[in-house]
């Protein structure tokens, strides 16, 4: 009988998260062996719980959240992310320009496979939080790997990226604050993303999953804020900062200049359409969690003084996961 093989996409693909380094580890636990894992970010299990209010709201909603959503998401939340950039100066984010999704993953997915044919160039950082290499692989495309230079604070070099640039390039991948190096990018490093991006006509994706987790007085700059003439694509949700990353509650928001963008866009919309719609119950976390941020930018649902013990933890050099030390850019 024929054996029952994986599929010819799948050589290549990686995800050490929850590879067999993961299982290794397992197995070392059950010999009775202390393991500290620093392979996923995932605030539970060492004790930073979501804030009540979050978890009340999906509580709530369960009785009437029994159905399949708009796949774009319900608008209340498309709504209050829209609202969330616009009280950061962001413009010309509507609901519509919205699109919720099972976790950041799932969108990084939808998005990968709208955009890549076999052979195109996706730049990606190195190292990188390995399911961008990993989906950039799936969707047939090259993850070209633009190096992070661990003695320069773990910043990129903007000329080196360029460098890398070829009439196969698609689009440029930035993970800001960046997992698994802790670097946070200054404005200018953001700004100079966006104009390389711009420069050549790349879909700019930033992923901000990590964008309240920050140390030593570090500040975050969202790619949108910086980018006019290409399309921009954010990424970020509920996972990390409001502790809520079993609940997968992420969202897409889709900026700068869609007019090259419209057949890209109805790829993504066939795609969102063809899984449905993500998680709705934890949808209705959304708009809880991002009113306080959006009305007090000083209410950032208590991520502010869980950093602050975790900055504790980093003077003891042991440090739970996904809390490494932000270096200031
Ligand atoms: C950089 C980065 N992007 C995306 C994700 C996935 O986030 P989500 O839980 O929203 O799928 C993670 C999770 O650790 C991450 O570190």
């Amino acid at each position: 009988m024929r054996l029952i093989t994986q599929s010819r996409k799948l050589s290549g693909v990686r995800y050490d998260v929850r590879g067999p380094i993961l299982q290794e580890a397992e197995r070392l636990e059950r010999e009775g062996h202390e393991i500290l894992k620093l392979n996923i970010g995932n605030p539970a299990p060492f004790g930073f719980e979501a804030p009540a209010e979050i978890r009340e709201a999906v509580a709530r909603a369960l009785s009437t959240a029994q159905g399949y959503s708009d796949s774009r998401g319900i608008l209340q939340a498309r709504e209050a992310v829209a609202q969330y950039y616009a009280a950061k100066g962001i413009t010309g984010v509507t609901p519509n320009d919205i699109m919720l999704g099972n976790g950041v993953s799932e969108l990084i997915s939808l998005v990968l496979q709208a955009l890549v044919d076999d052979g195109d160039e996706i730049l990606v950082p190195s190292p990188d939080y390995p399911l961008w290499t990993a989906q950039v692989t799936l969707s047939g495309g090259r993850a070209v790997h633009y190096p992070c230079d661990e003695s320069n604070g773990w910043m990129p070099d903007l000329d080196a990226i360029e460098a890398l640039v070829t009439p196969r390039t698609k689009g440029i991948v930035l993970i800001n604050p960046n997992n698994p190096t802790g670097a946070v990018y200054s404005t200018d490093l953001v700004r100079g993303f966006a104009r390389l991006a711009e420069k050549h006509g790349l879909v700019l994706m930033s992923d901000e999953i990590y964008e309240k987790i920050l140390y030593d007085g570090a500040t975050h700059e969202h790619a949108a804020a910086h980018t006019r003439d290409t399309l921009c694509l954010t990424f970020s949700g509920l996972s990390k900062a409001q502790r809520v990353a079993g609940y997968r509650a992420g969202w897409l928001a889709i900026s700068g200049n869609r007019d090259r963008a419209t057949d890209f866009l109805e790829g993504l919309t066939l795609l969102a359409n063809m899984r449905m719609c993500s998680n709705v119950p934890a949808q209705h976390a959304i708009p809880v969690a991002l009113a306080a941020v959006t009305n007090d930018g000083t209410n950032d649902t208590g991520i502010g003084e869980l950093c602050a013990r975790a900055a504790g933890f980093a003077s003891r050099e042991t440090l739970p996961t996904g809390c490494s030390r932000r270096s200031r850019a």
